[in-house]
């Protein structure tokens, strides 16, 4: 990690990396020591830390470093160390181990809004995206004193899933930069009364994967988040909604833009007719509610897969089945790819304890012709990259 007052975030990211069973060594520059001392690094990692070539040098650490790592997260990159990486200097461990990396290398950069957008910053940022290093943009906000702008380290929760892109199913060949990703996710709320609403489980963590998946590979990402409690996304636009109705406008606003648009949301069908202004109140002991009338809600993703193909985006859409057996699964995945008019769709079994709110999946990506690709239990991210690798040939065509 680099010198910014962002690395406090990092000890969370490398708790994040350990809970989920990872072997996590630090680097830290000589900088970053001043922000974060190498005790705190050496207690939470449970190894010796060094910023220096030259200590243990029998064991010519870099090149261990360098070639055993199957993944280089650098968080908080700052605009020097992204100098130098870009210019292949080496004068300490950590960028003499980057040289050595034979894996793929995530930089996450986290400075001054006006040092990010200087042209020497941003020449450095797209030779290394040249190279294939994957470079995601800073999140926009409150930076260290009083300024706001881009800048902002993404949160660790962010941060991991951008890093699980890499891992689980990564295709290094995947550029999208130049493309507009769209997606939805989350559960929309349909209000009763003022405090009361019809909802649903879903957590947006997949859709979040994909997200970070298309930001990851170079994409404009803008998520439409239904009730979403999640920090946003990595390099990711998003626009917050409550109700099928409202996601509907979010979509049809943004989808001129779009090249891909992942329905990946859970979309209420129905509504109430009547939501009361005030909130409804027990009027007597024996009080019996009204029974709730409800109307149907507009089918997002089929509106978009009724137009023209040269008039829309690519469309994937996402089914959620509380199915057991695999050929009932297919049937309704590519019944509602049929009649929704998609590309590709998703469809995953759910169900207790399966899917939503967890931080794996599983699934069937199904086209026109049937199966795609099975995916079998993964992270979000593996299914993000499941999906990217379905829709590759569509997107560069
Ligand atoms: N969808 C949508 N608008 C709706 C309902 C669903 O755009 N009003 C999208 C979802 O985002 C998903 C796909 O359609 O990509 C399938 O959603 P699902 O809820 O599984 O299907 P439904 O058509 O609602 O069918 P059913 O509830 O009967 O299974």
């Amino acid at each position: 990690m680099g010198g910014g007052i962002a690395a406090y975030k990092s000890c969370e990211l490398l708790r994040r990396f350990q809970a989920s069973g990872h072997d996590v060594t630090v680097i830290p520059t000589k900088s970053s020591l001043e922000f974060i001392g190498s005790s705190t690094w050496e207690a939470l990692s449970g190894k010796p830390v060094t910023t220096e070539v030259f200590d243990s040098v029998h064991e010519v650490p870099h090149v261990k470093l360098g070639q055993e790592a199957d993944l280089f997260v650098i968080a908080p990159a700052t605009a020097n160390l992204i100098a130098k990486l870009a210019h292949g200097l080496a004068d300490d461990l950590l960028t003499n181990s980057v040289l050595m990396a034979q894996c793929p290398i995530l930089v996450v950069p986290a400075m001054h809004t006006e040092m990010w957008l200087n042209p020497a910053t941003q020449a450095n940022v797209q030779t290394l995206r040249d190279r294939g290093i994957r470079v995601v943009d800073p999140d926009v906000g409150r930076l260290t004193g009083p300024d706001s702008g881009p800048g902002r380290l993404p949160e660790p929760q962010a941060i991991e899933i951008a890093a699980q892109v890499l891992v689980d199913g990564y295709l290094p060949d995947l550029d999208l930069h130049g493309k507009r990703v769209l997606v939805t996710g989350g559960g929309t709320r349909e209000s009763i009364d003022p405090v009361r609403d019809i909802g649903n489980r879903s957590s947006g963590k997949q859709a979040w994967a994909i997200a970070s998946a298309a930001s990851v590979y170079g994409a404009k990402t803008t998520v439409i988040a239904a009730n979403v409690e999640l920090p946003s996304p990595v390099g990711s636009t998003v626009i917050n909604v409550k109700s099928a109705l409202e996601m509907a406008d979010a979509v049809d606003e943004q989808l001129g833009e779009a090249d891909v648009l992942v329905m990946c949301a859970a979309v209420a069908d129905f509504r109430p007719k009547a939501p009361a202004d005030v909130k409804i109140k027990k009027t007597s002991d024996d009080f019996v509610p009204a029974p709730i009338e409800l109307e149907r809600n507009p089918d997002i993703l089929a509106a978009v897969g009724a137009r023209p193909e040269a008039d829309r985006p690519l469309l994937v859409g996402f089914a959620a089945e509380t199915v057991t057996d695999e050929a009932q699964l297919i049937e309704y995945g590519l019944g509602k790819l049929t009649k929704k008019g998609a590309d590709f769709l998703v469809a995953n079994p759910v169900g207790k304890d399966q899917t939503f709110g967890e931080d794996s999946n599983s699934g069937l990506v199904l086209g026109p012709e049937g199966i795609v690709d099975r995916v079998e239990k993964t992270s979000k991210a593996g299914l993000a990259n499941a999906l990217f690798a379905a829709c590759r040939e569509k997107l560069s065509s």
